[in-house]
This record gives structure tokens, sequence and C-alpha cells, in this order.
């Protein structure tokens, strides 16, 4: 069997509705368009919420809405964003709850990032048009949570930013902002703020209020008492100036994609060949050139990519296949002797709860892809995909031309 020998099943088909809205077909171009037209005011994409009223916390238990997302979010987001959505329980990922973030982020805005994802992340694109698991009201009901997790019902009036010069804002963003932010061609620990599906999606306001008011209990300050007006509307275009332009990002898909929904065809890679030996870190963690290597000599073994399976479409080590973290009941159809190595992005979590799965159901060879993909990528071992909409997120700049 060839490595590649995982394709797509069939043509992708266009998903059977669920009695929700079908799903906005929002390539960047439109996400542009909604940037600009909301311009920091709130939209009217969320229903459910527009009646709370402001400062008033809900118990959960009380708003079925509310409720249904905070169910989904624990199965599907709290591994990364944490139980309580305040972030970094995973490497990168932020609070979802701050108030100075809901009270600048639109509904629009954490509604598409949580569709779109920032692909090149850890951060899957979630929306079903992509292979993601949750629909337009599923992602509606997330964001009715995190609203009320966050005490902040809508987005507060923000002023209109200012003009400002991208030149002077650059020395500024190198010296205050680069250690964390990273630029066009490098990410840092923090939000990858030259990301294009984070620039197609946030405002300058948004921006602005950010950069002014801070994110309250994290690393980021409120840079009001070092930078007057002016400076934070240079840093803002100095930021605004990473944003790529539309047409030089691959567009969506053109029809929703099916998602794998398992190991549906062949599990294993290299049935005839030798198993591999791998020397795992604390017993669990193999790193990413000893996979490699395998991959090369054409070794027995099962690959599991742990992520949605929109990740997967767009972008996999070559014949893994697609057990999302949260749905693991196809392993099923993995052999008991075969040598497993699962992975995701961020880096263990999301393969770890599949790994731990596997050894609760009596797999002695279960490990993780120590470092992870997005490392794995950047080593130049190989992927395969449909590509998608690849913001370069400081992975690899240099393959492309458009400096
Ligand atoms: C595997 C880890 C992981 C999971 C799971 C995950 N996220 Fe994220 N998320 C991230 C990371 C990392 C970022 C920041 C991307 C970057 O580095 O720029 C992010 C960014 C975001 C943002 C944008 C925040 C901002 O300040 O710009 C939102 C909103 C979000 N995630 C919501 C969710 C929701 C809702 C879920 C579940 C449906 C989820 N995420 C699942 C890792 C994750
Ligand atoms: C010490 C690290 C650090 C530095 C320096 C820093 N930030 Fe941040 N920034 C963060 C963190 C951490 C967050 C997200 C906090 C959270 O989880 O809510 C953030 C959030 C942001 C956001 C909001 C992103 C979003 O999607 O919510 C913007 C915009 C931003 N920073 C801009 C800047 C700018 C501009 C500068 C320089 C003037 C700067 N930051 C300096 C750590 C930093």
């Amino acid at each position: 069997m060839s490595p590649t020998g995982h394709t797509l099943p069939s043509a992708p088909r266009v998903l059977p509705g669920d009695g929700a809205p079908p799903l906005t077909r929002l390539g960047l171009g439109l996400a542009v368009a909604l940037a600009a037209a909301c311009g920091g005011a709130r939209s009217d994409v969320t229903p459910a919420r527009k009646d709370a009223g402001p400062l008033v916390s809900t118990p959960a238990e009380a708003d079925p809405v509310v409720a249904a997302g905070g169910a989904a979010y624990a199965k599907y987001c709290a591994l990364c964003h944490g139980a309580t959505a305040t972030g970094y329980a995973a490497d990168n990922a932020p609070s979802l709850v701050s108030r100075t973030f809901l009270e600048s982020a639109d509904d629009a805005f954490l509604a598409r990032s949580i569709e779109l994802g920032r692909p090149g992340t850890a951060m899957a694109g979630y929306g079903r048009d992509l292979g993601g698991p949750l629909g337009e009201r599923d992602i509606a009901a997330i964001v009715a949570f995190l609203r009320d997790k966050g005490g902040v019902a809508a987005t507060v009036p923000l002023p209109p930013p200012l003009p400002g010069d991208p030149e002077r804002g650059k020395a500024h963003y190198a010296t205050m902002c680069q250690s964390c932010h990273g630029d066009a061609s490098a990410r840092g620990p923090n939000v990858h703020l030259a990301h294009p599906t984070f620039l197609a999606l946030a405002s300058d306001a948004f921006l602005r209020h950010a950069i002014v008011y801070g994110r309250p209990g994290t690393t980021m300050e409120a840079f009001a008492s070092r930078l007057d007006g002016g400076q934070v509307a240079d840093v803002v275009a100095y930021i605004r100036s990473f944003a790529q332009p539309v047409a030089t990002s691959p567009a969506l898909p053109d029809r929703p994609v099916t998602p794998p929904t398992g190991p549906d065809g062949p599990v294993v890679l290299n049935p005839k060949g030798k198993q591999p030996t791998f020397t795992a870190r604390e017993g669990r963690f193999v790193p990413s050139v000893q996979v490699a290597q395998a991959l090369a000599r054409k070794q027995r073994l099962v690959i599991i990519d742990a992520r949605p399976p929109s990740d997967w479409i767009r972008e996999r080590i070559p014949g893994s296949i697609s057990v999302p973290h949260y749905d693991t009941s196809s392993l099923d159809r993995v052999p008991r002797d075969a040598v497993v190595i699962a992975y995701c992005a961020c880096p263990h979590h999301a393969s770890g709860v599949v790994v731990d799965e596997l050894r609760r159901r009596g797999h002695a060879k279960a490990y993780v892809l120590d470092e992870g993909v997005l490392f794995w990528k950047k080593q130049g071992y190989p992927v395969e995909g449909t590509g998608g909409p690849d913001p370069h997120a400081g992975h690899d700049h240099h393959h492309h031309h458009h400096h």
C-alpha cells in the first residue's frame, strides 16, 4: 500500500441540513469586507444573547444555548484554551474571556475565528464547510457561552481609529511587541498578529483597544502609558501592513468538504514493512526525526492525526488517518500489535488524548509525536493535503515569493 493511499472519500458533497442555516460561504474576501463593514460595531450574526442584560452572568443551566455552548466548549476547546477559557492550557492559546477582549471582539470576530481557525497554528477551522465538527448554530452557542463566562454580553462602542504611519509604527513594534507577537516571517509565543485570517477579521479599532488597554491579568500590558494616541495609530498601521492582498490567499473549497469519518480506508502503513523500534522519552514521546526515518524506510506503523478533520484535509503527515481527539470510536480498526504514532499541533494535548485511549484499549506501542506537526513541517518532513489558506505562519515563508 502506498503511504498516499488515503484519500478523501469520493467527491465532496453537501452535508445534509440539520435545520441550521447553511454556513456562510465566507472566503477571506468576504471576511475583509465583513471586518471593514463592522468597524468595531457589534454585529448581528449571533442571535441568541441580544436580550441578555449587561453584566448579568446567568448560570449556564438557566440558558439552554449557553449550556449547549459550554458542553461544546468542554469537548472541543478546553484542552487548549483551558476549562475556564482563560487560555494557555496549550502553547499560544489565548484567553477567550478577558474583559478587554470580549468588549472589543464582536460576535462576527469570535464566530469567524472559530469557523475559519488560524491555519498553520494549533487553532483549527471548526466550521463544517472546512471539514470541522461545528455548524453555525453550535458556533453561536459557543460564542454565547464565552460571553456568559466573561460577563461581557456585547461589545462596547469603540472610538474610530486615527490614521497612522506604518513606518513610524515599525520601530515601536520592533522594540515593544515583536518578541511576543512575531512578525510576517515568524511567530512569537502569543497571538500571531501577522496572520492573514486574524487581520482579515480584526478591525483597527479592535487592535487599538487591545494596545491601549492591554489584557489585564496577562503579560499584555496597557500601552496607554507608553504610547500616545498617534503612536498607537502608527503601530496599528504597521500591524495592518502585514496583511496580505486577499487575492494571494488560496480560496476556501468551493463546496463543503466531507470530513474523513475515520479509518474507512487502509489503516496500517507499509503492512509488509519491518516494525520500527522507537526510543520514546518517558515511554511516551517519540521525536519527529525517528518517525520521519520510519516513514522513509517504509516501516510498518499507524499514524493518527488527532486534530479536527479540517486540519487533516488541509495538511497532514502522508498516510495518516483522521481520528479527532473528541471522537475516538474509529480506533476500533487499529490493530493491537501495530506501532502507533498520534500527532497534533499543540503539540501534545490532542495526541495525548488519543494515546491514552489507545493504551486504555490495550495498545502497548502507542506514542505521541513529541514536537507536533508544526515542527514536523518546519523540518521539511513530508506533508500532503489540499493546502487551503496558507498563512505562512512563520513556518514556510521562504517557499513563497511575495516579499
Ligand atoms: C489545539 C489547541 C486549540 C484548540 C483545541 C482550540 N484552539 Fe482556539 N486557538 C488556539 C491558538 C494557539 C490560538 C491563537 C492562534 C495564534 O497563535 O495566533 C487560538 C485562537 C482562538 C481564537 C482567537 C482569539 C484571539 O484572541 O484572536 C478564538 C476565538 C478561539 N481560538 C476559539 C476557540 C474555540 C471556541 C475552540 C473550540 C471550538 C478552540 N479555539 C479550540 C488553540 C486552540
Ligand atoms: C510580554 C509579551 C507581550 C508584549 C511585549 C506585547 N504583547 Fe500583545 N499580547 C500578549 C498576550 C499574552 C496577549 C493575549 C492575552 C490573552 O490571553 O488574553 C496579547 C494580545 C494582544 C492583542 C490582541 C490579540 C487578540 O486577538 O486578542 C493585540 C492586538 C496585541 N497584543 C498587540 C500588541 C502590541 C501592538 C504590542 C506592542 C506595543 C504588544 N502587543 C506587546 C503579550 C504581549
